[in-house]
């Protein structure tokens, strides 16, 4: 049995017997204070971009050297110059990879690198039959419609807060090109910048598209089915 945490903004854990991976771990700093670094003990840790609501706790939940970091190269050498024993297993976009607990592909994300040379990126990961597409901070974009066509994305996460951002029309859009069984919205109402109301998102979701909407609070766990 698969699940899937929200610790707030882009923060989620997918959770599979003792394997923990965590995405873009915005833990200490983040006001929804879900969870502190010190309560989770990843083994993986995915890192979209490097912006710090992304990067977040990574140096320091990475730094025993027991998680191993998924990111593309620039952000991983970046993340791996912060402290001794970082291990970074480097990707880039349009590659996939096997990894013991399943699949991973970097996908395409219209956002800044949040370090210099690089880019930002989102996830596909296929772990256990379920496919989950972290899109990270972006735009819509059409090629997204690409993104599931090998794979049946079963729970897309994507942002819907705007200003840096989708926001929920764009999102809505993009579930529909995504052609996901259930989308989870994120990255909104963590600062004055990006206050979204979920049940309008899921509203126009129901419009577009047969996409069902999964509002998780943070600290929220749900199993994957
Ligand atoms: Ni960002
Ligand atoms: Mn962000």
């Amino acid at each position: 049995m698969l699940k899937l945490s929200f610790y707030g903004q882009a923060c989620f854990a997918v959770t599979h017997k003792d394997t923990v991976l965590i995405f873009d771990p915005y833990l200490s700093a983040n006001p929804a204070k879900a969870i502190m670094p010190c309560q989770i003990h990843p083994d993986y840790i995915f890192v979209t971009h490097g912006h710090q609501d992304h990067i977040g706790d990574t140096v320091e939940l990475a730094a025993d050297g027991h998680a191993v970091v998924i990111t593309t190269a620039e952000i991983g050498r970046f993340l791996a110059s912060q402290a001794e024993g970082i291990k970074v297993e480097p990707m880039h976009i349009g590659g996939a990879w096997r990894f013991p607990f399943g699949t991973v592909k970097i996908t395409p994300a219209l956002h800044g690198a949040g370090v210099p040379g690089g880019v930002a990126c989102g996830f596909l990961i296929s772990l256990e039959e379920i496919t989950i597409y972290f899109a990270g901070d972006t735009a819509l974009f059409s090629d997204m419609k690409l993104i599931g066509r090998h794979r049946k994305i079963d729970y897309a996460l994507l942002p819907i807060g705007d200003r840096f951002t989708m926001g929920p029309e764009d999102a809505a859009e993009a579930a529909a090109l995504l052609d996901a069984r259930k989308v989870v919205p994120m990255h909104y109402n963590g600062s004055a910048h990006t206050m979204q109301d979920p049940q309008y998102f899921a509203k126009l979701v129901a419009q577009c598209c047969d996409s069902e909407v999964i509002i998780m609070l943070p600290g929220e766990t749900i199993n994957l089915v």
